[in-house]
C-alpha cells in the first residue's frame, strides 16, 4: 500500500459514470484540498482530506509527501498515429515556403510518403521506435491511448502496423486501443481503381484483422481527395460485420456530410471537425458520438480550430486528443493540447482537462478503468511540481509542470 499525503489538491474526482460529461457538467473538476490518496493493488483505494484521515502511517510500504503539489488523472489520448517510420520535417519546410498540406499530399507527399517509408521499415525497428515514443508520452502524463494503423495501405503494411500495436498492448500496462485505418488514403497503384482498394480493405484486410483480433475500431479519412461519405460508410459497415465500431476522421478541410453518416452508424467519435455546418451541429447534438477536437493539428497546419465552445453549448459531448502523427501533428504532448484548447478554443481549464481525461476515456471506451480519480479505477495519475493552482498548468504553456506520472500506482 502507498500513501500520498499532504497533497495540495486532488482534481478530477468523479463517481463512476456511464456517459461522457456535457454542457455545464464540464465546468467543474471536483476537488479536495489538503488531501491524501491511498493506492492498493494498482488501484485507487481511498482518498480524502488530511484532517479527517484515520490511516496509520506504519501500514504503508511507501509514503510520498506531496506538499505544494497537485494530483490529477492522467490524460486519455483517444486519437493518435503513434506508429510510423520516420518524421517528415521536409514537408514542414515546404509548407513554410508556401505549399499547403493538401498540395503536398497531391504531389505524393503526406500520408503516401509515410506509407512508402513504412513499407521498407523493419517491424522490430518500428516497434522499438513506437515504444520509445509511448514512453515519452507517458512521462508527459498520458495514461491511456488509442493508436491507428493507416501508413501501411496494403494488406502486409496494415497488418504489420496492427501487430505492432497489439504488441504494444502487452508491453505497457496502460489501456491501449487499436484502430484500423486502412482507408487513410488511396495508394498510388489504386488511383484509377478506388473501388479496387475498398474491396481490398473489405475482402482481404478485414478478415485477417478479425481473425487475429488486431483492432478495436475502424476509421477512414472522409475528405475531398480521400474517401467520400459513401465510401466511408461502405467501409465502416463492413467493419461492423466484424464488431469494429467506427471512429472517423471527418470535416478536417471540408464538410461533406460525413458527420451525419458517422452519427447514424453509431460512431464512438467523430474527430477533427475544424469545418462545421449547421447540419453537422444538429447531427451531433444530443447524440452518443463524441466530437473529438485535435487543436495541435490546427496549430501546426495553421487551419481553423474545431469550435468546441459552440459544440458544448449545443449539447455535444467533446473530447480533446493529440492526433500525434509525422505529417500534421508531430507532438503527442497532451499538456500542450490542453493549453491550446484554453488559449485558442477558449475552453476553461476545467472544461479542457475534463475533455482530455474522462471524456477522452469515453472516446475509447475505457472510462470504467481510467480518466478520473475514482475509487476502484487504476491508480494512473499525474503529480505536478509545486504550483500555485491548477490554472497554472494550461497557463504556463510549454513548461513541464509534471513532477512524476504514476501508472497502476508505480512511478513511471
Ligand atoms: O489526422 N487527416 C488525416 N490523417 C492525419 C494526418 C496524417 C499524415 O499527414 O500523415 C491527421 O491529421
Ligand atoms: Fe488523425
Amino acid at each position: 500500500m502507498k500513501l500520498f499525503k499532504n497533497i495540495k489538491s486532488i482534481y478530477g474526482i468523479q463517481a463512476l459514470i456511464d456517459k461522457p460529461l456535457r454542457n455545464s457538467e464540464l465546468n467543474t473538476l471536483n476537488e479536495i484540498h489538503n488531501a491524501y490518496l491511498i493506492v492498493k493493488d494498482e488501484k485507487i483505494a481511498r482518498f480524502g482530506k488530511m484532517e479527517s484521515s484515520t490511516f496509520n502511517e506504519e501500514d504503508f510500504s511507501e509514503i510520498i509527501d506531496c506538499s505544494g503539489k497537485i494530483i490529477l488523472p492522467t490524460y486519455c489520448d483517444s486519437h493518435t498515429h503513434l506508429v510510423f517510420a520516420t518524421s517528415r520535417e521536409e514537408e514542414f519546410v515546404d509548407r513554410i515556403n508556401g505549399l499547403s498540406y493538401e498540395e503536398i499530399a497531391l504531389r505524393g507527399g503526406g500520408i503516401l510518403n509515410s506509407a512508402a517509408k513504412l513499407k521498407d521499415a523493419d517491424e522490430n525497428v518500428l516497434f522499438e521506435d513506437a515504444v520509445r515514443r509511448l514512453k515519452s508520452l507517458i512521462k508527459l502524463g498520458t495514461g491511456a491511448i488509442e493508436i491507428k494503423s493507416g501508413y501501411g495501405l496494403s494488406v502486409e503494411g496494415e497488418i504489420k502496423m496492427l501487430r505492432i500495436i497489439k504488441k504494444l498492448k502487452t508491453h505497457f500496462n496502460i489501456p491501449i486501443k487499436a484502430t484500423f485505418l486502412g482507408a487513410h488514403a488511396f495508394p498510388k497503384e489504386y488511383k484509377e481503381n478506388k473501388e479496387g482498394y475498398i474491396d481490398l480493405i473489405i475482402n482481404e484486410m478485414l478478415p485477417i484483422i478479425a481473425k487475429e483480433n488486431l483492432a478495436d475500431y475502424i476509421d477512414a479519412f472522409c475528405e475531398e481527395n480521400y474517401f467520400t461519405v459513401a465510401q466511408t460508410e461502405k467501409i465502416i459497415k463492413a467493419g461492423a460485420q466484424y464488431g469494429l465500431k467506427p471512429k472517423i476522421h471527418v470535416n478536417q478541410f471540408n464538410a461533406l456530410g460525413g458527420i451525419e453518416m458517422s452519427v447514424q452508424n453509431h460512431a464512438v467519435s467523430a474527430d477533427h471537425l475544424e469545418e462545421m455546418t449547421t447540419k453537422d451541429y444538429e447531427s451531433l447534438s444530443g447524440s452518443d458520438t463524441i466530437a473529438t477536437a485535435l487543436p495541435s493539428c490546427s496549430f501546426f497546419l495553421g487551419i481553423p480550430y474545431a469550435p468546441v465552445k459552440e459544440m458544448i453549448s449545443k449539447n455535444i459531448a467533446i473530447a480533446l486528443a493529440s492526433d500525434y502523427n509525422p505529417g500534421s501533428t508531430p507532438s503527442g504532448n497532451m499538456n500542450f493540447v490542453v493549453s491550446l484548447a484554453c488559449i485558442q478554443q477558449k475552453l476553461t481549464p476545467e472544461q479542457a482537462i475534463n475533455a482530455a481525461t474522462i471524456n477522452g476515456a469515453f472516446a475509447m471506451e475505457v472510462a470504467g478503468e481510467v480518466g478520473s480519480i475514482t475509487i476502484g479505477k487504476k491508480a494512473n495519475f499525474i503529480l505536478t511540481k509545486p504550483i500555485k493552482s491548477i490554472y497554472y498548468l494550461p497557463y504556463s504553456f510549454g513548461e513541464n509542470c509534471i513532477d512524476s506520472v504514476w501508472i497502476e500506482g508505480e512511478m513511471f
